[in-house]
């Protein structure tokens, strides 16, 4: 016996994923509470391991499947994402328990393959197949893009339960499988995070998937993602926090995003954010010495402003800003409108880069860069908060249109 169990999701479904204390970073999105990669064991005539984890969880997760079953038992697995984290431990799953077949879509059977050889035995399905277990029987419905070409989820008739992959997940470790073990704001803020910098390039795709799947949610009891909670009684609010995020509405509030050398671009970004306060739209003051690009991102996402401020370094934007604006820039965000600006000390080139990135954004930039040498007077600060107030008088005049 391992040191790890399984949790029961349902009579004939567990949870025998595994928990990532300590993820601080997944690919540029930085964790700060961890994550889980779930994957679920369906106990049935076919007995079927839906998902795996990353590689070095695999004894983890071993072990919990064989808190329940011999893991020799398992007859099928289905790999719903080829993304390493859930499939970093298939090719020893397949080796060790020796399952009749293992399922993908047909975009996962490139994928899979071309991580872990030709020789891979997978079996590819398309949406609508469905694939019998006994009492229950698993349906597959291809979600591609969200969050790679080859993704899908599979839904579990009988039980009841959308192993929904990537969707409606969050990075989140914990004790707790279900979403009623946390508190409400957390997994707002996480679902939030998770969408903003994972899923939010697709958000259209998102939207077409929640039309999609609509004639099938009535039925569905449980929703059971491969990152942290399961959601049961609180399914609805996560479809409908889902809703919201992809239907990339620019909201009332915006987001003031800078970094600062000898604290003149932090001055600007103060009285900036002043004049949006005073013009009646909640601001955001975000340091990017002291948040993380994908905090700021979660902010980003659907704000109705976003200015930025950037010192000039070297004829360049600041790093900082480069790094963050880089990464927005593929996530896509929708924002209604931008500014920048910023000090410099014998060039000014970073606002106006900043700038170019807020144009290939498709962000409307109603001012020029306001650009400053050296240290922001109070005629300087003035100017910064009247833009401000431009800012936000402009957002609720587009909002109210
Ligand atoms: Fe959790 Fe796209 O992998």
């Amino acid at each position: 016996m391992g040191c790890f169990s399984a949790v029961k999701v349902t009579d004939r479904v567990w949870w025998v994923g595994a928990i990532d204390w300590n993820l601080r970073e997944f690919h540029g999105y930085q964790t700060g509470r961890g994550s889980t990669y779930n994957a679920f064991l369906v106990l049935d005539d076919k007995v079927t391991l839906i998902d795996t984890v990353k590689a070095p969880f695999f004894e983890e997760m071993r072990d919990r499947i064989a808190s329940v079953i011999d893991p020799a038992k398992i007859d099928y697995i289905v790999s719903n994402h080829a993304e390493m984290d859930h499939s970093g431990a298939l090719p020893r799953a397949i080796a060790e328990f020796q399952p009749e077949k293992v399922f993908c879509s047909v975009m996962g059977e490139k994928a899979l393959r071309a991580h872990f050889g030709a020789a891979l035995p997978v079996t590819a399905v398309k949406t609508g197949e469905t694939l019998a277990l006994g009492t229950n029987t698993l349906k597959f419905i291809e979600t591609r893009m969200l969050h790679w070409p080859d993704s899908m989820a599979s839904y579990l008739s009988g039980e009841r339960v959308l192993f929904s992959q990537d969707a409606f997940g969050m990075h989140m470790a914990g004790s707790g499988r279900f979403a009623a073990d946390y508190d409400k704001g957390v997994l707002y803020e996480e679902a939030r995070s998770y969408f903003a910098n994972i899923l939010l390039v697709q958000a259209p795709k998102v939207a077409a998937l929640l039309d999609d799947l609509a004639p099938l949610l009535p039925e569905v009891e449980i929703i059971a993602p491969d990152h942290g909670p399961i959601w049961c009684g609180e399914r609805a609010e996560v479809l409908e926090w889902y809703r919201g995020f992809s239907a990339g509405k620019p909201e009332k509030r915006a987001v003031v995003l800078y970094d600062t050398m000898w604290h003149s671009t932090e001055k600007m970004a103060n009285a900036v954010a002043d004049g949006i306060i005073a013009a009646g739209v909640p601001a955001e003051v975000i340091c990017l010495h002291a948040a993380s690009r994908s905090a700021a991102m979660t902010r980003i996402m659907n704000a109705g402003i976003l200015a930025v401020g950037t010192p000039t370094l070297n004829n360049n934007l600041y790093p900082s800003l480069a790094d963050c604006l880089t990464y927005a820039r593929g996530l896509r965000p929708t924002i209604a409108l931008g500014a920048t600006f910023g000090s410099f000390g014998w060039s000014g080139e970073g606002a106006k880069q900043a700038a170019e990135y807020l144009a290939q954004m498709k962000i409307e930039q109603p001012e020029p860069p306001l650009s400053v040498k050296y240290v922001p007077d109070a005629d300087v600060l003035a100017r910064c908060r009247e833009l401000g107030g431009r800012l936000g008088a402009a957002l609720l005049a587009k909002l109210n249109a």
